[in-house]
């Protein structure tokens, strides 16, 4: 049964097509609106969220199907002590599809082992969170044209930000890619990224703690939060967390046409006074993601009904 787990999980050739089939629901969203009738989409999500659970919700209603829900590990048995591999077997015989966010890594992977339907990772801890990156990059192909030859800052907690980790893994499949990557010393990106994409590849990158400094170059400024629930304590986060705070007049020296991005939430990463600058794209990667969901829920179901 064929899950996403890991935005690796989709070739360069999928991410075209699931790009297309969005860009079409965009253009002609009649021609999709019966397209999961009586399918069951089930979100488990055991971790705060607003935009990734109803934007996958909102994407199964629109294809003409149905939602079956559970949040917080308070409400079901997993407060009882149930495994997420019996969760898993369970859902299978009530839904289609799941989709689920939880806080460990590597969760969704022990779901999809276990489940007879397709399992999309919403998020699995500080891991990675494949349908961001889709998000991200309906955003990226929409406002910059296509993917190859960008520079692209990625600002803030890169150690925890599972969507950092996703779309570098993603942006490193494109050609004459750069990245420069902005945090504090603790929250660097992690070793395995770096190792095992970054230097694999051999992609050109810089580090550094200064926004500032690079900042002209960039074609996409990917802001994060700190993942304050990741920290171990919170004096940490208490001194990290406003370490980064985009303000228009740190803008100045940016591109005209720069792509600001942030997967939200936001807490203090960039100022509200930037949300009118035609440069801030991260309303755009709400609305793009759910498309980018319809796209990738009517693939999965597609590919389970052979
Ligand atoms: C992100 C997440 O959950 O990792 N949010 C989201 O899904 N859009 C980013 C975050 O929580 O900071």
């Amino acid at each position: 049964m064929r899950s996403v787990i890991d935005i690796l999980d989709l070739s360069v050739e999928e991410l075209d097509e699931l790009l297309a089939v969005a860009q079409d629901i965009i253009d002609n969203p009649e021609k999709y609106q019966n397209a999961c009738a009586h399918k069951k989409l089930a979100t488990l999500f055991f971790e705060p969220s607003t935009r990734t659970r109803l934007s996958f919700e909102a994407a199964m209603y629109e294809l003409g199907g149905n939602v079956l829900s559970v949040t917080g590990g308070n409400t079901s048995s997993v407060a009882k002590g149930e495994s997420v591999a019996d969760t898993a077997k369970t859902v299978s015989c009530y839904a289609d599809i799941i989709a689920m966010r939880h806080p460990k890594e590597g969760a969704a992977l022990v779901a999809a082992n276990n489940a007879s339907i397709p399992v999309i990772n919403a998020g699995d801890g500080g891991h990675c969170h494949p349908t961001q990156t889709l998000a991200d990059l309906l955003t990226i192909k929409r406002e910059k044209g296509g993917f190859d030859g960008l520079t692209i800052g990625l600002c803030g907690d890169l150690k925890f930000g599972r969507t950092v980790h996703s779309l570098i893994n993603a942006m490193s499949r494109y050609r004459d890619i750069r990245f420069i990557l902005v945090s504090p010393e603790e929250l660097k990106l992690p070793s395995y990224v770096k190792n095992e994409t970054l230097k694999k590849y051999g992609l050109p990158y810089v580090q550094t703690n200064d926004l500032l400094e690079h900042l002209p170059e960039m074609d996409v400024l990917y802001m994060t939060r700190v993942q304050r629930e990741r920290f171990f304590n919170e004096e940490d986060y208490l001194r990290l967390k406003d370490t980064y705070v985009l303000t228009p007049d740190k803008l100045k020296t940016a591109k005209s046409d720069l792509c600001i991005m942030h997967p939200l939430p936001r807490v203090n990463e960039i100022s509200v006074a930037i949300d009118n600058d035609p440069r801030a794209c991260y309303f755009k990667q709400v609305l793009n993601g759910k498309y980018m969901r319809m796209a990738l829920i009517l693939k999965l179901l597609k590919e389970a009904a052979v």
